[in-house]
């Protein structure tokens, strides 16, 4: 394979400036993150290995697990198998998933969410008492699982905080920032410097020696100005495990959600999800002529898979120079004989069972429109896409393992290689339930010995927390859901730019925004570098997918305090 441009290299910290640390523990394992990926681990590995830390930045539930709406994705439905979850997890991918990755996730997938059941997460059931599945874009079958209606990731995070609160055994700590790993002279772990905003002996920045370190710290979409992402997604531990010697693989493809209701030009950060599934009970797309421009598009019309759907809504945007689409969820829960149109009138007692479906079906999606002064049951829904998920990160082997001894990672920070260049719906609370009970297979019985920390010798920097607005600007315009080689080029100079500049306040403003800068650069470079469109990643100077010569994963790497990629 060969690339058109050469891999720049890029100055970004090699470890983030911070005090010395005040305070020392021990651990056997450390867990960094709260979600899915992270309490499952912790849960998994109690009684095999006698002490284990789960560290979180904020509180245990602040993650992206509990804002998941739609579901987790199984093969669980009468008919359904493996084979065709695999089958629609490649299409989606792109070319660019790991086979092997993908099998062990839809065949494992079952039993994992059986497992989820047993713990205690009550996942909705039909009448007559069978698990009631859902389908989402890209999926041939009903498979998504899911509780509360849109409330799926709620429940799980309730169910696995109840477990971890009967296992005194696991210490948990809570508003914990990871700061970077301490690494051993064989260049493996040996530990982890921690900032805790606590009160009493663990306060401030400390350090645990452990003898390793299990990455579940979840995404980095506050890289972009609008995110599905709640506010501590700042790709902590991609940046952490960056630093420490760890392949970040994949960083381009960047899912951005086709369905996130628009709050208007200047609306920043977190915003809200229409989730799929909505689109999977019978909502559609429309223009603001009320054309449905889903159809034709896609045998699967709106619930094509999701860089179908971005791309298209993107292109309509640009074509009608509006900024944004409409939902049209008004005939939910309507037999199809009865479902209206867009801009039909509705009746009466038709809108009452559209009222009640939405109701019983999407309950947190119907309350934050309305907050929003939009009635679905009524009313349009204005829709345009946001980042929504990172499907790279930092690179592991079928058993969670990076390539820095003693260092694993799992859920939305790894890439295990089952998303490609398109996540499925759905496979993400999947992916960290797995892999992190294949982690906890087999770290019991590959445990290090505790070591000494080596000297660091990794070159000390931070940038100012005040950049980070400008940053999000710079990725947001020109390496957002379009992207063309002159807004990259721009983008990596203006990044280039912001990484010149020092801070003078060591505080977790700038820890979190030097980890963004650090990312950035190097999702930037890799998008650069791919000349092509694929999955999640559009070019429109490269609108064609070509796997002559792009069929491999960009690989970032740090070396000497310089990132730089490799293409494999
Ligand atoms: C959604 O509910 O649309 C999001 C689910 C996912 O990201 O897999």
């Amino acid at each position: 394979m060969s690339s058109a441009s050469t891999a720049p290299v890029r100055r970004v910290p090699g470890r983030l400036v911070a005090p010395e640390p005040g305070w020392t523990t021990t651990a056997d394992v450390v867990v960094v993150g709260s979600g899915i990926a992270g309490l499952t681990a912790a849960l998994r590995l109690r009684g095999q290995v006698e002490k284990i830390l789960v560290v979180t930045k904020d509180v245990l539930a602040a993650g992206s697990t509990q804002w998941a709406q739609g579901g987790i994705a199984a093969a669980l439905g009468p008919g359904d198998t493996p084979a065709e979850h695999e089958e629609d997890t490649l299409v989606a991918g792109a070319g660019a998933c790991d086979r092997e990755a993908v099998r062990v996730l839809v065949t494992e997938g079952p039993d994992a969410v059986r497992e989820l059941i047993a713990l205690g997460t009550n996942f909705d059931h039909d009448p007559d008492g069978e698990l009631s599945l859902t389908r989402e874009g890209g999926h041939h079958r009903d498979r998504i699982a899911h509780a509360g209606g849109d409330a799926t990731g709620a429940e799980i995070q309730r169910a696995l905080i109840a477990a971890i609160e009967q296992a005194p055994e696991i210490e948990v700590v809570q508003h914990a920032l990871a700061v970077d790993l301490l690494l051993a002279g064989d260049g493996g772990v040996a530990g982890l410097t921690l900032h805790v905003m606590g009160e009493g002996q663990r306060d401030g920045v400390g350090a645990v020696r452990c003898r390793a370190v299990v990455l579940a710290s979840g995404g980095l979409g506050q890289v972009f100005s609008q995110t599905t992402n709640p506010v501590v997604s700042t790709g902590d531990g991609m940046a952490v495990a960056l630093r420490a010697g760890a392949v970040l693989r994949d960083l381009e493809f960047v899912q951005f959600h086709p369905t996130v209701m628009y709050l208007g030009p200047d609306s920043h950060g977190q915003q809200p999800l229409i989730s799929e599934a909505v689109r999977g009970e019978g909502a559609f797309l429309v223009d603001f002529e009320g054309h449905r421009f889903m159809q034709g598009e896609h045998e699967l019309a709106d619930l094509a898979p999701r860089d179908v759907v971005a791309k298209a809504i993107m292109r309509r945007m640009i074509e009608t120079g509006q900024p944004h689409m409409w939902l049209d969820a008004r005939q939910l829960g309507l037999p199809a004989s009865e479902a209206r149109r867009a801009g039909d009138r509705v009746g009466g007692e038709e809108r009452a069972a559209v009222s009640r479906f939405w109701e019983r079906r999407f309950p947190t999606i119907l309350a934050t429109c309305r907050r929003y002064g939009i009635d679905p049951v009524t009313d349009l829904i204005p829709v345009a896409p946001a980042c929504h998920y990172a499907s790279g990160g930092v690179r592991t082997d079928l058993w969670g393992r990076s390539n820095v001894p003693g260092l694993y990672a799992t859920g939305e920070v790894a890439c295990s290689g089952v998303h490609g260049a398109n996540r499925l719906a759905s496979n993400s609370l999947l992916e960290g339930l797995v892999f992190s009970r294949r982690i906890a297979q087999v770290l019991p019985g590959e445990l290090r010995a505790l070591q000494p920390p080596a000297p660091d010798t990794r070159t000390p920097g931070l940038v100012p927390g005040t950049l980070r607005r400008d940053l999000q600007e710079v990725m947001t315009s020109r390496v957002g859901v379009l992207r063309n080689a002159e807004g990259l080029v721009d983008a990596t100079s203006l990044l280039d730019k912001l990484a010149g500049t020092s801070a003078d306040v060591v505080d977790q403003d700038s820890w979190e925004t030097t980890n963004l800068l650090t990312i950035s650069t190097a999702l930037a470079d890799a998008a650069a570098l791919r000349e092509e469109t694929r999955g999640s990643h559009w070019r429109e100077d490269f609108p064609e997918r070509d796997d002559l010569h792009f069929a491999g994963h960009f690989d970032a790497v740090m070396a000497d305090g310089a990132t730089t990629l490799e293409l494999r």
